[in-house]
């Protein structure tokens, strides 16, 4: 809230109108991570949040998620997770298909990534209607692993000001420019 880090990170996201369809606003988070300053205080602000919690899991979702689970994952000394889209993983996964606003999607885990009791942080770009970190933690419990927050850079005013999902907690940085 009165960190100044938030707003230079909001103001480091582009918006890119009517893409990749009529009528939206693109967030586009290139512009943010090729801003080494506005990268590292989003890294940061994660890390300072996690680093004491007991986790040993940062889940990122493909394939936003990708950019921001790893170094949140290094800095923490927790290992990283892909939740990946079907048919990329190459071992024996689980799956979780979700709705999407036209159509379904599916996110997939490997089963051996996960141990019993392990805690875990689910990491994405953004959350709209939440049907994506929903998925993702599912994955996690049916792989036993315990999802102690799911946290995205960017999220829709209602959903941000709730700061739960499925209940449990999350935690956004901004809402969509
Ligand atoms: C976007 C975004 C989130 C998801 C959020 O991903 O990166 O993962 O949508 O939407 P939701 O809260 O309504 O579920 P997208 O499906 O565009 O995939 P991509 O990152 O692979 O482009």
């Amino acid at each position: 809230r009165g960190d100044p880090r938030l707003k230079a990170i909001s103001d480091a996201i582009s918006v890119v109108p009517n893409f990749p369809k009529p009528g939206i606003m693109f967030q586009d988070i290139t512009t943010l991570v090729s801003n080494h300053k506005a990268f590292k205080h989003t890294v940061d602000i994660f890390v300072d949040r996690y680093r004491d919690m007991g986790i040993s899991i940062v889940a990122g979702v493909e394939a936003r998620g990708f950019i921001f689970a790893p170094p949140i994952a290094l800095a923490i000394g927790a290992k990283f997770v892909p939740l990946r889209k079907p048919g990329k993983l190459p071992g024996e996964v689980i799956s979780e298909a979700y709705e999407l606003e036209y159509g379904n999607d599916c996110l997939e885990m490997h089963k051996c990534a996960v141990e019993k009791g392990e805690r875990a942080l689910v990491i994405d770009d953004l959350v709209a209607t939440g049907g994506t970190l929903s998925a993702a933690i599912r994955l996690l419990e049916r792989g036993g692993a315990e999802v102690v927050e799911c946290a995205c850079v960017i999220g829709v005013p209602e959903i941000k000001e709730r700061r739960m999902l499925d209940g449990k907690p999350l935690y956004v940085l901004v809402e969509p420019r």
